[in-house]
């Protein structure tokens, strides 16, 4: 009875300390040790390690030939802005494009719709148009336009994206990632990055607490 209790017991704290250490927020807590044969998680094939130190732990393994437009619509948290690259087509065909590696910086929705203003919204349009400026054809453009904005400063020109690597915006303007406290954050702006949720092909999915500044 006592091995395979001990069994069961050195699996359970194998599989809570895996669990604490992959979310971002929870670091650092101690990595489970690859040396220790007794309790080696490589043993354990529900495990997944955290990624390596080069980067947010992640709960996404990299998926051989599925690119960014095939999974940027799975995860529930951000599908208000997965829409958003779904309708802005310059971001959709970046999402597209197999041979161009990119990290899409997804704000979380309840950080969408906790903005003063809608993201198609710029408080510039109101002063000049009043209530009326998204009415019409022109209202639509304009809106469109304002959405492709912020849209195109989520998506960064780069995968994989070094901790301080200076790196482009579709939208223009450089943004960088730093680790402070065990946690990652966007820079400039101090946006901090929840989770890598999807890792594939031509690039990265992370989901990010707050948005981006962008020009209006
Ligand atoms: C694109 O991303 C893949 C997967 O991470 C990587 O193997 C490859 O080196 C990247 N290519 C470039 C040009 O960064």
């Amino acid at each position: 009875m006592k091995p395979f209790k001990a069994i069961l017991a050195s699996s359970l704290v194998v599989t809570s300390s895996a669990f604490l250490v992959l979310p971002f927020q929870s670091k650092p807590s101690p990595a489970p040790r690859l040396n220790d044969h007794n309790q080696s998680p490589i043993m354990n094939p529900g495990i997944q390690l955290p990624a390596a130190e080069d980067g947010p732990p992640s709960t996404a393994p990299p998926k051989g030939d599925v690119i960014l437009s095939d999974v940027i619509g799975n995860q529930r948290g951000i599908n208000v802005f997965a829409s958003f690259t779904r309708d802005i087509g310059s971001v959709t065909s970046r999402l597209e494009s197999a041979g161009l590696n990119t990290t899409v910086l997804a704000p979380v929705n309840s950080a969408l719709s906790a903005l003063p203003r809608k993201p198609w919204e710029d408080p510039e349009d109101y002063a000049k148009l009043g209530a009326e400026a998204y009415d019409g054809k022109s209202g639509e453009n304009r809106a469109n336009s304002n959405l492709k904005r912020f849209t195109e400063a989520h998506v960064v020109l780069a995968s994989p994206w070094k901790e301080g690597e200076k790196v482009d915006r579709m939208e223009g303007g450089q943004v960088w990632w730093e680790k402070k406290d065990g946690k990652a954050y966007v820079q400039p702006g101090n946006i901090e990055v929840d989770s890598v949720v999807s890792k594939v092909a031509n690039g990265e999915v992370w989901v990010l607490k707050g948005v981006l500044n962008y020009a209006s």
